[in-house]
């Protein structure tokens, strides 16, 4: 299975980001991470659309963008604009989930559902077909540098389970037989907070193919050589 790094700049040094995003492989399996928070549903702010729109400029890489605010269906547009190529909303933050989803992807973006340690993995079963990615929480949102919850590891197996069982493969798109099933790519599960070598590999074993990593990579020195040995432990 294709694994994704994605770096998520909330801990660089933000006066001298474009070093690092410029460091970031630019291989095809590589995203950058940006976390947007209102203050409100978490208690941190970080950045809007016109510094996401500036990101944008400096890097030709996907540009993944994890919305941490209430009303997101609000700011959608804005993003889109910027050059969002992904938008992952909180499950817990949007009043109208499906609707939401939806519009992010008639604005020709991958939408993403991202759930809280402590949300039901029951709740994500009604979405698998109605977004690009979901996204398990692996920490409480809100701030960089937490550790890792380890009992999230079960709901990414419950719902790369579900993707399995269900025939729901990449984009949500359910295989129409066994064929189509081993061909398609497989259903994104992304994990986010407290990522390290040791919790990556956690994860991918539990089911995820994406790892978003902040601390553990951006304070090594050489964000590449931490990257690729991210992606090695991933890969083993
Ligand atoms: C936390 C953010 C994460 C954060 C991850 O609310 O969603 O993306 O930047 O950072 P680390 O890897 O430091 O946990
Ligand atoms: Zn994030």
């Amino acid at each position: 299975m294709k694994k994704i790094l994605a770096p998520s700049i909330l801990a660089g040094d933000h006066s001298s980001l474009k070093d690092s995003l410029l460091s970031a492989d630019q291989d095809g399996r590589s995203w950058i991470h940006l976390d947007i928070m209102d203050g409100h549903f978490v208690r941190n702010i970080t950045i809007g659309s016109k510094a996401v729109a500036a990101i944008r400029r400096a890097t030709s890489l996907p540009l993944d963008v994890h919305l941490m605010i209430y009303n997101p269906y609000d700011y959608i547009e804005s993003f889109v604009e910027a050059g969002a190529d992904m938008i992952t909303i909180q499950f817990e933050a949007t009043e109208d989930v499906t609707d939401t989803l939806e519009y992010i992807r008639k604005c020709n973006v991958k939408a993403g559902l991202a759930f809280n340690p402590e949300t039901s993995e029951s709740l994500t079963m009604k979405f698998l077909d109605k977004c690009d990615m979901m996204l398990m929480m692996t920490v409480n949102p809100g701030f960089g540098g937490q550790e890792f919850i380890p009992e999230v590891l079960e709901k990414i197996r419950f719902v790369r389970e579900m993707c399995d069982n269900l025939g729901v493969r990449a984009g949500g798109v359910t295989a129409q037989n066994e064929e189509q099933k081993k061909t398609l790519p497989p259903f994104d599960i992304q994990v986010d907070g407290g990522v390290t070598r040791e919790t990556g590999r956690l994860a991918i074993d539990a089911g995820a193919n994406v790892l978003v990593s902040g601390t553990y990579l951006l304070q090594q020195e050489d964000l590449k050589e931490a990257i690729a040995s991210l992606r090695s432990c991933a890969q083993q």
